[in-house]
């Protein structure tokens, strides 16, 4: 039997909408920002700013032996922190590649003392541990020699390698048969993060020139073959053309985004401290109680976030990320039912609240501890029963009687539609206290 064009076209757009589904019913992912930058210890865009030249960045290529690596344990802790999927970078912008790619390069861990392939043991334990996988692939590349010189580049201001006559259609092919082994050699991957396009871009308030976008990578051929290879896969927004899902970084959007009018797929992504790659003297991590309330914001707009670890070259997770994350772990065992498969409601939350519903269950988390009373315009009559989700303890409610006029010791009414839920006055000792309404 032979399937016409259109049959193809249905089951793609129907691997397409599961693909959807999936994503919105995770929520939460790891990133992870792993390559020889981790050995510099002081971001990946270390060789940008420092403009390190290839002879000396070759040190991080001799030395990256990372000999404590244990996927299992990173997986363990994602999944123990209520993470859904990993995204990991298979390259950075510095063009090491954490595959033995089949192409012509030097510059791939067969070329380390660690030798042997480091995305595979990744995706497998993931998977093992029931988590979806994603790969990261730089577009950028500051290493291949065929990559063309430009404003970001670390040797932007040595002449004689301007100099040089490099041809990006040589990068271009590098590029896509790379994919194309990342696509064919690790199971089904899920996501597909590109990073990034730059024709017209700023940088830290100065024009970037030699930008490259989309006819430099051949956005539309590489995206239609990542189509083919892996027909359920969503991709991102950073090859220049449209993409599945638009992704926020480093920044929570005030609004739900959307595209063209429409609400958009999307995922923000997130650091702990401002850095992708492992930053040794960096002391800027956001608390687990920061992080948890993110998360909650983005749920509640009907996004994903996906939050950043950045490994040592050892191969191990640094204290701090263990840490936040097991701080993430305890919070989210309890609450992981108001994110999972949780997106937005349609009622106004009252002032430092969000709420996330899942079918006929609201959530309310209270980002501030009001003194007594939490009034829920809309809700009056709404609510079949009311308790915390930590530990399923009733919340009293109440319709606070609409005429009267507040008197010495009691308030005046709210106006017939609100309901008014009675707090404890000490605030349960959680990151985010969260109370579940059950909706008639
Ligand atoms: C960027 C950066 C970067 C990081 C990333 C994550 O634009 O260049 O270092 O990998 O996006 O979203």
């Amino acid at each position: 039997m032979t399937t016409s064009i259109q049959d193809d076209a249905q089951n793609d757009s129907a691997l397409r909408a599961q693909a959807v589904a999936r994503m919105r019913e995770r929520r939460f992912g790891m990133f992870i920002h792993w390559g020889l930058y981790s050995a510099g210890a002081r971001n990946e865009w270390m060789r940008h700013r420092e403009r390190t030249p290839d002879a000396e960045y070759q040190r991080y290529l001799e030395h990256f032996e990372p000999d404590l690596f244990d996927p299992a344990e990173w997986a363990d802790l994602a999944a123990a922190a209520g993470m859904k999927y990993v995204v990991v970078t298979t390259k950075h912008h510095e063009g090491f590649c954490l595959w033995e790619t089949g192409q012509d390069t030097d510059f791939s861990v067969a070329s380390t003392p660690w030798r042997r392939d480091l995305v595979g043991p990744i995706a497998e334990s993931f998977r093992a541990h029931g988590l979806g996988v994603g790969l990261y692939h730089s577009l950028i590349d500051w290493h291949h020699p065929q990559f063309p010189i430009d404003g970001l580049h670390p040797l932007r201001d040595d002449a004689a390698a301007r100099a040089e006559v490099r041809d990006v259609a040589e990068y271009r092919q590098y590029l896509h048969a790379q994919v194309t082994e990342l696509l064919t050699g690790y199971g089904p991957v899920e996501q597909l993060f590109f990073d990034f396009s730059y024709p017209e871009h700023i940088h830290e308030g100065t024009p970037v020139w030699g930008g490259k976008g989309a006819r430099d990578w051949g956005s539309e051929e590489l995206l239609a073959s990542v189509r083919r290879l892996q027909p359920g896969i969503l991709v991102n927004d950073r090859l220049g053309i449209p993409g599945d899902y638009i992704t926020p970084e480093q920044y929570q959007p005030a609004e739900p985004p959307t595209l063209d009018g429409v609400p958009a797929l999307w995922e923000a992504c997130q650091t702990i401290n401002g850095s992708w790659g492992y930053d040794r003297d960096n002391t800027t991590a956001k608390s687990p109680d920061l992080l948890l309330r993110m998360l909650v914001d983005t749920v509640a707009k009907d996004g994903n976030l996906l939050l950043n670890v950045g490994p040592t070259a050892r191969g191990e997770l640094d204290p701090v990320a263990v840490e936040t994350l097991r701080a993430i772990g305890r919070w989210m065992s309890r609450h992981g039912r108001a994110i999972h498969g949780a997106g937005p409601a349609a009622y106004t939350p009252p002032p430092d609240c969000r709420y996330t519903q899942r079918g006929n269950r609201l959530y309310l988390h209270l980002f501030a501890w009001p003194f007594e009373a939490v009034h829920l315009p809309g809700l009056a009559g709404q609510v079949e029963y009311a308790q915390f989700l930590h530990d399923a303890s009733e919340v009293p409610m109440e319709v606070l009687s609409t005429d009267a006029e507040s008197h010495m010791t009691s308030a005046a009414g709210t106006g017939g539609d609100t309901l008014t839920l009675e707090l404890p006055v000490r605030r349960p000792d959680v990151a985010v206290p969260v109370i579940e309404l059950f909706l008639r």
